[in-house]
């Protein structure tokens, strides 16, 4: 059976690009394959957070997926620092990445630009750890967004390294992967780029309806089309995006009508937008804060979610050591 496994940095709030990202195709595979999901607890201190935060963004995190509808008897749901074969094979897989290949990834280029005050050496090795994520569990698929297309080149590449290194055939090479083939990028509602934990520009799962509301009225448009059939600008086409992720498609198409004749009115599509946002966020919230209040059964799946990430991980390093020649005396 094919190995699945899928991964969400623990530095907010899940996001509905997160959801419809990496979440969504997860739920759809929980039934048929072997199945992990968890929180990424140690990539989230590249950005430095204070202990409490660290804790309660894990928990957050943790409860959102069990209310978005991961089963943990079904799949393996665990906390990232609960596996402490991750970091060994990290270290090991660290051995065999240089410094120039990780110096051009797009994601560390774009956290240099970001964060200049703060350009430590986990963000340099940020795809190492994410390749010993994915390669503990020797996974096939990886559901994510688009934005991590190019990371897991990079764990192809390590994978690859490593058994022609050591002349095996050990790891397999993980696929990015999305039901409806190509890969998703939410856009934001600030009207260029992803929707993003750090730029301001989400939907959060857990919001509360009023700040939905205010957040899709005062996202980005233009001043309107004043031609038939005009060509969008990258704002409008961004809310269309989300229209045609949250709405009806009789609501889509009459929005996309109204546009094409020129009779469309942002106010109206934004109306409309938020309340199907809130129709699907609605229930969510509900239960992530039924769930994150629930202590015993939170600690109950997190010791659950850790004995079987630890089954499958140790018997990985174990192989791995084997392979590059550790031996006991
Ligand atoms: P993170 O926490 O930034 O995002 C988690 C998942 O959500 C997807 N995503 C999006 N998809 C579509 N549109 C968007 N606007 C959007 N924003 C985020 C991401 O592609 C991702 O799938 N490094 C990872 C976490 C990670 C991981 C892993 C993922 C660590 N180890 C191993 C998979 C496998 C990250 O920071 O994702």
């Amino acid at each position: 059976m094919e190995t699945v496994l899928s991964g969400i940095r623990s530095t907010g709030n899940l996001h509905l690009g997160n959801y419809f990202g990496a979440v969504q195709n997860f739920l759809k595979m929980q039934q048929e394959y072997n199945c992990y999901f968890f929180v990424a607890d140690y990539h989230s201190l590249t950005t430095h957070p204070k202990p409490d935060n660290l804790h309660n963004n894990v928990k957050q995190v943790f409860a959102e997926y069990l209310a978005a509808g991961i089963d943990p008897e079904l799949a393996t749901l665990y906390i990232q620092s609960d596996v402490p074969e991750i970091p060994e094979l990290y270290l090991l897989l660290n051995m065999n990445s240089y410094i120039g290949e990780l110096e051009r990834t797009t994601t560390f280029k774009d956290k240099v630009r970001k964060q200049p005050e703060n350009v430590n050496a986990g963000l340099l090795t940020y795809p190492v750890l994410m390749a010993a994520d994915i390669l503990i569990h020797r996974a096939h698929k990886v559901p994510v967004g688009k934005d991590q297309e190019q990371n897991l080149e990079m764990t192809r590449k390590f994978a690859k390294r490593f058994n022609h290194m050591y002349g095996v055939e050990y790891f397999h090479m993980p696929d990015p992967f999305n039901f409806g083939k190509e890969l998703v990028k939410v856009p934001g509602l600030d009207g260029t780029g992803k929707m993003g934990k750090s730029d301001g520009n989400g939907i959060y799962l857990a919001e509360e309806p009023a700040s939905i509301r205010k957040k899709v009225m005062s996202a980005v448009t233009d001043s309107g089309p004043v031609k038939p059939n005009q060509e969008m600008t990258e704002p409008v086409k961004n809310l269309f995006y989300l229209l045609e992720l949250m709405s009806e498609k009789s609501t889509l198409d009459h929005f996309r009508n109204a546009y094409n004749t020129c009779t469309i009115r942002y106010g109206d599509l934004k109306k409309q937008l938020a309340e199907d946002i809130i129709k699907f966020t609605d229930p969510l919230r509900t239960r992530i804060n039924e769930i994150y209040n629930d202590e015993v059964y939170l600690s109950k799946v997190v010791k659950m979610g850790e004995e079987k990430a630890r089954a499958s991980a140790s018997q990985t390093l174990k192989d791995v050591r084997k392979i590059m020649g550790f031996k006991s005396f």
